[in-house]
């Protein structure tokens, strides 16, 4: 079966057609991996894959800078949201793409790579997402920091009720379903360029998609996500504080492990 029941519920009680913009946090992510993906894509047109698209947030900001994008996606409401908004969107799985061999200029797999919670799956989907970019093209995954949980608990103030998972996660690197989240694979920065490596991608780098400034993101949303911050809070605007504070870390790779999700990306040899 290609849908997980787990994984579908998860999504059912969750919009994920707006956790990008309906909170600072999510406003800050949309913005680091425009910035990053900026780095990487070539110019447009060009042909995209955006694997575990979900709804297309990603895919419909390609498509207006004339991208020709494809997503897919194994949750058939994201698929069809991604539809809605005029995005070319299939049912699938990250372990076995439906594209011939070197199809797209470029791939961005944001989100199979946490949520696949086997090692084995892992390289499966990476395998194939870069079987199907063209050499010369760049793979571009997002993992989540295996630290997060205890920094962003930290901020939240919400660390000893959530101490146990916290605790697990810094451990294996592994957090069965919760309330929160689905099951879920933490990363650590070696852990992921290992995974990265070995499928003939050459190249690899890791950025901090969040970074350090993210951090301040995620105190405002905890503390004030349905409320109006203080003033002292929200001017200077503090998503452009934690854009600053980030751009600042991605020239010091001592940051890396400072941000709550890694951006990898490697070129097609
Ligand atoms: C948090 S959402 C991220 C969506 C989008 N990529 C983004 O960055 O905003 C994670 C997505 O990964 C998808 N996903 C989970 N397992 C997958 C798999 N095995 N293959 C492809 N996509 C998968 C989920 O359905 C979900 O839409």
């Amino acid at each position: 079966m290609l849908i997980d029941t787990a994984l579908e519920a998860h999504y059912a009680e969750r919009d994920e057609n707006v956790r990008l913009t309906s909170t600072v946090k999510g406003q800050f992510e949309l913005a680091r991996m425009q910035h990053l993906l900026g780095q990487y894509l070539p110019d447009p047109p060009a042909v995209v894959g955006d694997i575990g698209g979900g709804p297309g947030t990603h895919a419909r900001w390609l498509r207006d800078r004339g991208y020709s994008v494809e997503l897919l996606d194994p949750i058939p409401h994201h698929v069809a949201q991604a539809r809605a908004a005029g995005i070319d969107a299939c049912v699938g799985d990250a372990r076995k793409l439906p594209w011939e061999d070197e199809y797209f200029d470029a791939v961005l797999m944001a989100g199979p790579l946490y949520h696949l919670t086997c090692l084995e799956d892992r390289l499966t989907a990476l395998q194939e997402a870069t079987r199907v970019t063209r050499p010369g093209g760049f793979v571009a995954v997002v993992a989540l920091n295996r630290t997060a949980n205890l920094i962003g608990a930290l901020l939240a103030n919400e660390l000893q009720q959530r101490q146990p998972v916290v605790q697990e996660i810094l451990d294996t690197g592994f957090s069965p379903a919760n309330d929160r989240m689905a099951e879920t694979t933490y990363h650590t920065v070696s852990q992921l360029r290992q995974e990265m490596s070995g499928h003939g991608l050459r190249s690899i780098t890791v950025h901090g998609l969040t970074g350090p400034g993210g951090w301040l993101t995620v105190a405002l949303d905890a503390h004030f996500h349905h409320q109006q911050p203080p003033a002292t809070l929200t001017d200077p605007d503090p998503l452009q504080t934690a854009l600053t504070c980030s751009r600042i870390a991605d020239r010091f790779p001592e940051l890396l492990p400072a941000s709550s999700q890694f951006f990898a990306v490697g070129q097609r040899a």
